[in-house]
Protein backbone atom coordinates (compact mmCIF):
# COMPACT_ATOMS: atom_id res chain seq x y z
CA UNK A 1 0.00 0.00 0.00
CA UNK A 2 1.45 3.50 -0.96
CA UNK A 3 0.04 6.44 1.39
CA UNK A 4 -0.24 9.41 -0.98
CA UNK A 5 0.99 12.86 0.47
CA UNK A 6 -1.70 15.42 0.44
CA UNK A 7 -1.96 18.42 1.88
CA UNK A 8 -4.33 17.78 3.98
CA UNK A 9 -2.47 14.81 5.45
CA UNK A 10 -0.12 16.77 6.38
CA UNK A 11 -2.10 19.58 7.84
CA UNK A 12 -3.73 17.07 9.66
CA UNK A 13 -0.49 15.30 11.35
CA UNK A 14 1.10 18.76 12.38
CA UNK A 15 -2.21 19.35 14.31
CA UNK A 16 -2.10 15.79 15.80
CA UNK A 17 1.84 16.52 16.61
CA UNK A 18 0.91 19.62 18.34
CA UNK A 19 -2.00 18.37 20.28
CA UNK A 20 -0.21 15.67 21.35
CA UNK A 21 2.73 18.03 22.56
CA UNK A 22 -0.49 19.86 24.30
CA UNK A 23 -0.83 17.25 25.79
CA UNK A 24 2.16 16.10 27.41
CA UNK A 25 2.81 19.36 28.53
CA UNK A 26 -0.89 19.63 30.44
CA UNK A 27 -0.23 15.98 31.43
CA UNK A 28 2.80 17.49 33.68
CA UNK A 29 4.57 14.20 32.85
CA UNK A 30 7.71 16.39 31.98
CA UNK A 31 9.82 16.53 34.75
CA UNK A 32 11.36 20.12 35.37
CA UNK A 33 12.98 19.77 38.47
CA UNK A 34 16.12 21.85 38.65
CA UNK A 35 17.69 18.17 40.71
CA UNK A 36 17.28 15.99 37.64
CA UNK A 37 19.20 17.66 35.32
CA UNK A 38 19.60 17.32 32.04
CA UNK A 39 20.31 14.39 29.83
CA UNK A 40 23.54 14.07 28.32
CA UNK A 41 21.74 14.55 24.68
CA UNK A 42 19.95 17.75 25.81
CA UNK A 43 22.55 19.38 27.57
CA UNK A 44 24.56 18.46 24.51
CA UNK A 45 21.82 20.07 21.87
CA UNK A 46 21.58 22.95 24.64
CA UNK A 47 24.72 24.34 24.83
CA UNK A 48 25.15 23.61 20.92
CA UNK A 49 22.30 25.65 20.12
CA UNK A 50 23.86 28.59 22.45
CA UNK A 51 27.20 27.98 21.40
CA UNK A 52 25.95 28.78 17.57
CA UNK A 53 23.19 31.74 18.77
CA UNK A 54 26.30 33.55 20.43
CA UNK A 55 28.47 32.75 17.21
CA UNK A 56 25.88 34.09 14.85
CA UNK A 57 24.94 36.91 16.85
CA UNK A 58 28.49 38.25 18.14
CA UNK A 59 29.41 37.98 15.10
CA UNK A 60 27.29 40.86 13.88
CA UNK A 61 26.27 42.72 16.93
CA UNK A 62 29.73 43.02 18.73
CA UNK A 63 31.78 46.12 18.77
CA UNK A 64 35.20 46.06 16.84
CA UNK A 65 37.15 46.88 19.98
CA UNK A 66 34.90 44.50 22.17
CA UNK A 67 38.22 44.42 25.41
CA UNK A 68 39.56 47.21 27.61
CA UNK A 69 42.41 46.24 29.25
CA UNK A 70 42.87 49.24 31.25
CA UNK A 71 42.03 48.87 34.11
CA UNK A 72 40.29 45.98 36.28
CA UNK A 73 39.87 47.15 39.57
CA UNK A 74 35.76 48.11 38.79
CA UNK A 75 35.44 44.82 36.58
CA UNK A 76 36.50 42.41 39.83
CA UNK A 77 35.05 44.39 42.48
CA UNK A 78 31.85 43.97 40.27
CA UNK A 79 32.50 40.59 39.43
CA UNK A 80 32.85 39.77 43.29
CA UNK A 81 29.29 41.35 43.61
CA UNK A 82 27.11 40.33 41.19
CA UNK A 83 29.10 36.88 39.45
CA UNK A 84 30.83 34.90 41.67
CA UNK A 85 28.18 33.79 43.98
CA UNK A 86 27.13 31.63 40.77
CA UNK A 87 30.78 31.29 38.93
CA UNK A 88 32.95 31.36 41.77
CA UNK A 89 36.33 32.94 41.54
CA UNK A 90 40.26 32.46 42.00
CA UNK A 91 40.47 31.05 45.42
CA UNK A 92 36.35 31.88 45.77
CA UNK A 93 33.78 28.81 45.65
CA UNK A 94 30.64 29.43 44.12
CA UNK A 95 27.37 29.67 46.54
CA UNK A 96 26.15 25.90 46.44
CA UNK A 97 22.69 27.26 46.23
CA UNK A 98 23.83 28.44 43.10
CA UNK A 99 25.43 25.10 41.39
CA UNK A 100 22.05 23.09 42.55
CA UNK A 101 20.62 25.21 39.12
CA UNK A 102 20.22 23.72 35.96
CA UNK A 103 22.55 24.13 34.23
CA UNK A 104 24.78 25.20 36.82
CA UNK A 105 27.02 28.47 36.02
CA UNK A 106 30.47 27.12 34.42
CA UNK A 107 33.77 27.70 36.13
CA UNK A 108 34.85 30.56 33.95
CA UNK A 109 38.78 29.84 34.17
CA UNK A 110 38.36 26.79 31.96
CA UNK A 111 35.07 27.97 29.74
CA UNK A 112 36.72 31.42 29.10
CA UNK A 113 38.67 29.92 26.88
CA UNK A 114 36.28 28.81 24.48
CA UNK A 115 35.07 32.50 23.27
CA UNK A 116 36.34 34.97 21.14
CA UNK A 117 36.72 38.24 23.27
CA UNK A 118 33.42 39.60 20.87
CA UNK A 119 31.64 36.49 21.89
CA UNK A 120 32.13 37.11 25.38
CA UNK A 121 31.16 41.02 25.15
CA UNK A 122 28.08 39.38 23.50
CA UNK A 123 27.21 37.16 26.36
CA UNK A 124 28.24 39.38 29.23
CA UNK A 125 25.95 42.57 27.68
CA UNK A 126 23.02 40.19 26.92
CA UNK A 127 23.51 37.21 28.91
CA UNK A 128 22.00 33.75 28.35
CA UNK A 129 18.22 32.79 27.89
CA UNK A 130 16.64 29.72 30.52
CA UNK A 131 19.86 29.33 32.00
CA UNK A 132 20.23 31.89 34.75
CA UNK A 133 22.75 33.81 32.91
CA UNK A 134 21.69 37.68 33.41
CA UNK A 135 22.31 40.18 30.90
CA UNK A 136 24.34 43.66 31.94
CA UNK A 137 21.94 45.41 34.14
CA UNK A 138 22.23 48.80 32.18
CA UNK A 139 22.67 48.32 28.37
CA UNK A 140 24.16 51.72 27.35
CA UNK A 141 27.41 50.94 29.19
CA UNK A 142 29.27 48.88 26.57
CA UNK A 143 32.76 50.57 28.36
CA UNK A 144 32.08 48.86 31.59
CA UNK A 145 31.04 45.08 29.33
CA UNK A 146 34.71 45.74 27.55
CA UNK A 147 36.44 46.02 30.67
CA UNK A 148 34.83 42.67 32.29
CA UNK A 149 35.41 41.13 28.94
CA UNK A 150 39.38 41.94 29.87
CA UNK A 151 38.76 40.42 32.90
CA UNK A 152 36.95 36.84 32.36
CA UNK A 153 39.60 36.55 29.82
CA UNK A 154 42.34 36.92 32.64
CA UNK A 155 40.52 34.35 34.82
CA UNK A 156 42.20 31.12 33.22
CA UNK A 157 45.79 32.37 34.61
CA UNK A 158 44.82 34.61 37.74
CA UNK A 159 45.82 33.07 41.04
CA UNK A 160 44.04 33.73 44.69
CA UNK A 161 46.38 36.90 45.57
CA UNK A 162 46.31 38.70 42.06
CA UNK A 163 41.98 38.61 42.49
CA UNK A 164 42.25 39.39 45.78
CA UNK A 165 44.33 42.54 45.48
CA UNK A 166 42.31 43.51 42.52
CA UNK A 167 39.30 43.19 44.34
CA UNK A 168 40.81 44.88 47.67
CA UNK A 169 40.66 44.60 51.37
CA UNK A 170 37.52 45.46 53.17
CA UNK A 171 37.02 45.93 56.68
CA UNK A 172 34.00 45.00 57.89
CA UNK A 173 32.38 46.84 60.32
CA UNK A 174 33.15 50.28 58.65
CA UNK A 175 30.40 52.49 56.74
CA UNK A 176 32.69 52.26 53.70
CA UNK A 177 33.44 48.79 53.82
CA UNK A 178 31.82 48.21 50.59
CA UNK A 179 33.63 50.85 49.16
CA UNK A 180 36.96 51.10 49.44
CA UNK A 181 38.09 48.01 47.72
CA UNK A 182 36.96 50.09 44.35
CA UNK A 183 37.78 53.63 45.65
CA UNK A 184 40.15 53.66 47.94
CA UNK A 185 40.43 53.93 51.85
CA UNK A 186 41.74 57.48 50.25
CA UNK A 187 38.57 58.03 48.16
CA UNK A 188 40.85 58.35 45.33
CA UNK A 189 39.87 55.08 43.23
CA UNK A 190 42.90 53.34 43.35
CA UNK A 191 44.49 54.66 40.23
CA UNK A 192 41.89 53.11 38.16
CA UNK A 193 41.24 55.33 35.05
CA UNK A 194 37.25 55.11 35.30
CA UNK A 195 36.96 55.40 38.92
CA UNK A 196 36.11 59.20 39.94
CA UNK A 197 38.67 61.10 42.88
CA UNK A 198 35.55 61.06 45.32
CA UNK A 199 37.72 63.32 47.69
CA UNK A 200 37.26 66.88 47.70
CA UNK A 201 33.89 66.85 45.87
CA UNK A 202 30.69 68.48 47.15
CA UNK A 203 28.55 65.84 49.06
CA UNK A 204 25.12 66.81 48.19
CA UNK A 205 26.71 65.95 44.11
CA UNK A 206 27.82 62.78 45.55
CA UNK A 207 24.84 61.89 47.55
CA UNK A 208 22.52 62.43 44.58
CA UNK A 209 24.48 60.65 42.13
CA UNK A 210 23.93 57.32 44.52
CA UNK A 211 20.40 58.46 44.37
CA UNK A 212 20.70 58.42 40.90
CA UNK A 213 22.51 55.38 40.49
CA UNK A 214 20.54 53.54 42.71
CA UNK A 215 16.97 54.88 40.86
CA UNK A 216 19.02 53.88 37.19
CA UNK A 217 18.60 57.59 36.53
CA UNK A 218 22.43 56.98 36.14
CA UNK A 219 23.65 54.56 34.16
CA UNK A 220 26.08 51.84 35.39
CA UNK A 221 25.83 48.49 36.18
CA UNK A 222 28.96 48.68 38.79
CA UNK A 223 27.65 51.47 40.66
CA UNK A 224 23.92 50.20 40.73
CA UNK A 225 24.54 46.90 42.13
CA UNK A 226 26.22 48.89 44.92
CA UNK A 227 23.93 51.43 45.66
CA UNK A 228 20.85 49.89 45.15
CA UNK A 229 21.15 47.97 48.19
CA UNK A 230 22.17 51.03 50.04
CA UNK A 231 19.96 52.35 53.47
CA UNK A 232 19.30 55.97 52.50
CA UNK A 233 21.10 56.99 55.81
CA UNK A 234 23.89 55.11 54.44
CA UNK A 235 24.52 56.94 51.26
CA UNK A 236 23.93 60.37 53.03
CA UNK A 237 26.97 59.26 55.57
CA UNK A 238 29.13 57.97 53.00
CA UNK A 239 29.13 60.88 50.80
CA UNK A 240 29.62 63.45 53.60
CA UNK A 241 32.65 60.69 54.28
CA UNK A 242 34.30 60.86 51.22
CA UNK A 243 33.65 64.36 50.49
CA UNK A 244 36.00 65.45 53.61
CA UNK A 245 39.28 63.15 52.40
CA UNK A 246 41.76 64.94 50.44
CA UNK A 247 41.16 65.01 46.52
CA UNK A 248 40.24 67.10 43.69
CA UNK A 249 39.28 70.70 44.03
CA UNK A 250 41.17 73.88 43.27
CA UNK A 251 40.15 76.88 40.88
CA UNK A 252 39.21 76.92 37.59
CA UNK A 253 39.98 79.91 36.12
CA UNK A 254 37.41 82.34 34.83
CA UNK A 255 40.24 83.65 32.66
CA UNK A 256 43.00 81.85 31.60
CA UNK A 257 45.58 82.44 34.31
CA UNK A 258 46.81 79.21 34.38
CA UNK A 259 50.27 79.87 32.41
CA UNK A 260 50.07 78.81 28.53
CA UNK A 261 53.31 78.10 27.40
CA UNK A 262 53.64 79.25 23.38
CA UNK A 263 55.35 76.01 22.98
CA UNK A 264 52.17 73.75 24.70
CA UNK A 265 49.92 72.13 21.66
CA UNK A 266 47.26 74.31 20.36
CA UNK A 267 44.87 71.81 22.08
CA UNK A 268 45.78 73.19 25.46
CA UNK A 269 45.55 76.45 24.80
CA UNK A 270 41.88 75.86 22.92
CA UNK A 271 41.28 74.25 26.55
CA UNK A 272 42.10 76.69 28.21
CA UNK A 273 39.71 79.08 26.59
CA UNK A 274 36.82 76.69 26.27
CA UNK A 275 37.42 76.21 30.11
CA UNK A 276 37.21 80.23 30.93
CA UNK A 277 35.18 81.49 28.04
CA UNK A 278 33.45 78.22 26.12
CA UNK A 279 32.99 78.65 22.19
CA UNK A 280 30.68 81.35 21.54
CA UNK A 281 30.20 80.14 17.79
CA UNK A 282 29.62 76.83 18.77
CA UNK A 283 27.47 78.02 22.15
CA UNK A 284 29.51 75.96 24.09
CA UNK A 285 29.20 77.54 27.48
CA UNK A 286 32.70 78.47 29.58
CA UNK A 287 33.19 75.05 32.26
CA UNK A 288 33.97 77.49 34.35
CA UNK A 289 30.96 79.44 34.48
CA UNK A 290 29.12 76.38 36.25
CA UNK A 291 31.95 74.16 37.74
CA UNK A 292 34.04 77.13 39.51
CA UNK A 293 34.76 76.60 43.08
CA UNK A 294 31.75 77.76 45.21
CA UNK A 295 28.67 76.28 42.74
CA UNK A 296 26.64 73.99 43.39
CA UNK A 297 28.01 71.84 40.61
CA UNK A 298 30.20 69.19 40.32
CA UNK A 299 33.66 69.75 40.85
CA UNK A 300 35.64 68.73 38.13
CA UNK A 301 39.27 70.82 38.68
CA UNK A 302 42.00 67.94 39.63
CA UNK A 303 39.96 65.12 38.44
CA UNK A 304 40.94 62.11 37.06
CA UNK A 305 41.67 62.94 33.29
CA UNK A 306 40.89 59.34 31.96
CA UNK A 307 37.34 59.38 34.11
CA UNK A 308 36.46 63.21 32.78
CA UNK A 309 36.93 62.14 28.86
CA UNK A 310 34.91 58.96 29.38
CA UNK A 311 32.13 60.78 30.75
CA UNK A 312 32.19 63.66 27.88
CA UNK A 313 32.20 60.41 25.33
CA UNK A 314 29.41 59.28 26.85
CA UNK A 315 27.06 62.09 27.08
CA UNK A 316 29.10 62.84 23.45
CA UNK A 317 27.83 59.79 21.84
CA UNK A 318 24.95 59.60 19.51
CA UNK A 319 24.20 55.74 20.26
CA UNK A 320 25.34 55.47 23.50
CA UNK A 321 24.22 58.40 25.15
CA UNK A 322 24.29 57.94 29.03
CA UNK A 323 22.06 59.92 31.19
CA UNK A 324 20.37 62.03 28.36
CA UNK A 325 17.51 59.59 27.61
CA UNK A 326 17.06 59.40 31.28
CA UNK A 327 16.98 63.48 31.99
CA UNK A 328 16.67 66.73 30.34
CA UNK A 329 20.27 67.41 32.10
CA UNK A 330 22.00 70.18 30.88
CA UNK A 331 25.69 68.77 30.59
CA UNK A 332 24.82 66.17 27.75
CA UNK A 333 23.89 69.29 25.93
CA UNK A 334 26.76 71.31 26.72
CA UNK A 335 29.18 67.86 26.33
CA UNK A 336 27.92 67.15 22.41
CA UNK A 337 28.61 70.99 21.66
CA UNK A 338 32.66 69.79 22.61
CA UNK A 339 34.22 69.17 19.54
CA UNK A 340 35.56 65.78 19.31
CA UNK A 341 39.20 66.19 19.06
CA UNK A 342 39.21 68.62 21.95
CA UNK A 343 37.63 65.82 24.53
CA UNK A 344 41.52 64.32 25.31
CA UNK A 345 42.74 67.86 25.68
CA UNK A 346 40.14 69.37 28.12
CA UNK A 347 40.30 66.50 30.07
CA UNK A 348 44.23 66.72 30.83
CA UNK A 349 43.58 70.43 31.26
CA UNK A 350 41.14 70.23 33.98
CA UNK A 351 42.87 67.29 35.52
CA UNK A 352 45.70 69.77 35.89
CA UNK A 353 44.20 72.80 36.90
CA UNK A 354 44.52 72.88 40.71
C1 LIG B 1 22.40 33.43 38.67
C2 LIG B 1 23.67 32.86 38.31
C3 LIG B 1 24.61 33.64 37.42
C4 LIG B 1 25.10 34.93 37.61
C5 LIG B 1 24.78 35.90 38.74
C6 LIG B 1 26.04 35.15 36.54
N1 LIG B 1 26.09 34.07 35.70
FE1 LIG B 1 27.31 33.86 34.08
N2 LIG B 1 26.40 32.08 33.62
C7 LIG B 1 25.47 31.45 34.40
C8 LIG B 1 25.07 30.21 33.74
C9 LIG B 1 24.06 29.20 34.28
C10 LIG B 1 25.82 30.13 32.54
C11 LIG B 1 25.80 29.00 31.50
C12 LIG B 1 25.04 29.38 30.27
C13 LIG B 1 25.13 28.24 29.24
O1 LIG B 1 26.18 27.60 29.15
O2 LIG B 1 24.17 28.03 28.51
C14 LIG B 1 26.65 31.32 32.51
C15 LIG B 1 27.54 31.62 31.48
C16 LIG B 1 28.47 32.64 31.53
C17 LIG B 1 29.52 32.85 30.55
C18 LIG B 1 29.74 31.99 29.31
C19 LIG B 1 30.55 30.78 29.70
C20 LIG B 1 30.04 29.50 29.06
O3 LIG B 1 30.86 28.79 28.49
O4 LIG B 1 28.84 29.21 29.17
C21 LIG B 1 30.24 33.95 30.96
C22 LIG B 1 31.47 34.55 30.28
C23 LIG B 1 29.63 34.44 32.18
N3 LIG B 1 28.56 33.62 32.49
C24 LIG B 1 30.07 35.54 32.91
C25 LIG B 1 29.36 36.12 33.96
C26 LIG B 1 29.67 37.40 34.56
C27 LIG B 1 30.85 38.30 34.19
C28 LIG B 1 28.71 37.64 35.50
C29 LIG B 1 28.54 38.86 36.39
C30 LIG B 1 28.33 40.13 35.72
C31 LIG B 1 27.83 36.48 35.52
N4 LIG B 1 28.23 35.59 34.57
C32 LIG B 1 26.75 36.33 36.39
C33 LIG B 1 24.96 31.89 35.62
C34 LIG B 1 25.23 33.14 36.20
C1 LIG C 1 32.99 47.58 42.15
C2 LIG C 1 33.61 48.89 42.20
C3 LIG C 1 32.93 49.99 43.03
C4 LIG C 1 32.44 49.91 44.31
C5 LIG C 1 32.44 48.69 45.24
C6 LIG C 1 31.93 51.22 44.62
N1 LIG C 1 32.11 52.06 43.55
FE1 LIG C 1 31.46 54.00 43.41
N2 LIG C 1 32.10 54.08 41.47
C7 LIG C 1 32.70 53.05 40.78
C8 LIG C 1 32.84 53.42 39.39
C9 LIG C 1 33.46 52.56 38.28
C10 LIG C 1 32.29 54.72 39.26
C11 LIG C 1 32.11 55.53 37.97
C12 LIG C 1 30.76 55.11 37.43
C13 LIG C 1 30.26 55.90 36.25
O1 LIG C 1 30.87 55.78 35.19
O2 LIG C 1 29.24 56.60 36.39
C14 LIG C 1 31.84 55.10 40.59
C15 LIG C 1 31.21 56.32 40.88
C16 LIG C 1 30.79 56.69 42.13
C17 LIG C 1 30.18 57.99 42.44
C18 LIG C 1 29.94 59.12 41.45
C19 LIG C 1 31.06 60.14 41.58
C20 LIG C 1 31.05 61.23 40.56
O3 LIG C 1 32.01 62.03 40.56
O4 LIG C 1 30.13 61.34 39.74
C21 LIG C 1 29.90 57.96 43.79
C22 LIG C 1 29.25 59.06 44.59
C23 LIG C 1 30.32 56.67 44.30
N3 LIG C 1 30.85 55.92 43.27
C24 LIG C 1 30.20 56.28 45.65
C25 LIG C 1 30.43 54.99 46.10
C26 LIG C 1 30.14 54.57 47.46
C27 LIG C 1 29.62 55.46 48.58
C28 LIG C 1 30.46 53.23 47.51
C29 LIG C 1 30.29 52.28 48.69
C30 LIG C 1 28.99 52.20 49.30
C31 LIG C 1 30.94 52.84 46.19
N4 LIG C 1 30.90 53.93 45.38
C32 LIG C 1 31.35 51.57 45.85
C33 LIG C 1 33.10 51.83 41.32
C34 LIG C 1 32.72 51.34 42.56
C1 LIG D 1 25.15 75.17 32.85
C2 LIG D 1 26.05 74.59 33.78
C3 LIG D 1 27.21 73.73 33.25
C4 LIG D 1 28.19 74.09 32.35
C5 LIG D 1 28.34 75.38 31.61
C6 LIG D 1 29.08 72.93 32.28
N1 LIG D 1 28.63 71.94 33.09
FE1 LIG D 1 29.55 70.16 33.41
N2 LIG D 1 28.08 69.59 34.70
C7 LIG D 1 26.95 70.33 34.98
C8 LIG D 1 26.05 69.55 35.79
C9 LIG D 1 24.68 69.95 36.30
C10 LIG D 1 26.69 68.27 36.01
C11 LIG D 1 26.15 67.07 36.76
C12 LIG D 1 25.48 66.18 35.73
C13 LIG D 1 25.03 64.85 36.22
O1 LIG D 1 25.62 64.29 37.13
O2 LIG D 1 24.08 64.32 35.62
C14 LIG D 1 27.96 68.36 35.32
C15 LIG D 1 28.88 67.33 35.29
C16 LIG D 1 30.09 67.36 34.60
C17 LIG D 1 31.07 66.31 34.63
C18 LIG D 1 30.98 64.99 35.43
C19 LIG D 1 31.54 65.17 36.82
C20 LIG D 1 31.57 63.88 37.61
O3 LIG D 1 32.13 63.90 38.73
O4 LIG D 1 31.06 62.86 37.17
C21 LIG D 1 32.09 66.69 33.80
C22 LIG D 1 33.35 65.91 33.48
C23 LIG D 1 31.74 67.99 33.27
N3 LIG D 1 30.51 68.36 33.78
C24 LIG D 1 32.53 68.71 32.37
C25 LIG D 1 32.19 69.95 31.87
C26 LIG D 1 32.98 70.64 30.87
C27 LIG D 1 34.26 70.12 30.26
C28 LIG D 1 32.33 71.83 30.61
C29 LIG D 1 32.72 72.91 29.64
C30 LIG D 1 32.79 72.55 28.27
C31 LIG D 1 31.13 71.86 31.44
N4 LIG D 1 31.06 70.70 32.16
C32 LIG D 1 30.20 72.90 31.48
C33 LIG D 1 26.71 71.64 34.57
C34 LIG D 1 27.49 72.37 33.69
Amino acid sequence: MTIRITWARAIATLVGLALAGLLFAWSGVFNIAASSGHWAITDWFLHWTMRNSVRTHAAFSSPDDPIDRSGMVSAAGHFANACSVCHGAPGVKPAPVMQAATPPAPNLAINAREWTDKQLFWILQHGVKYTGMPAWAVQDRPDEVRRMVAFVRRLPEMRAEEYKQLVGEAQPGRDLAACTGCHGDDGRGRGAVDIPILGGQRPEYLHAALRAYASGRRSSAVMQQVAMRMEPATMASTARQFSAMPGIGGTLPALPTQRVQPAQSAGTALAARIVAQGLPAKQLPACASCHAAGKPYPVIAGQRAAYIAGRLRQWHGDKNVVDARKSHATMPVIARRIPEEMIEPLARYLAAAR
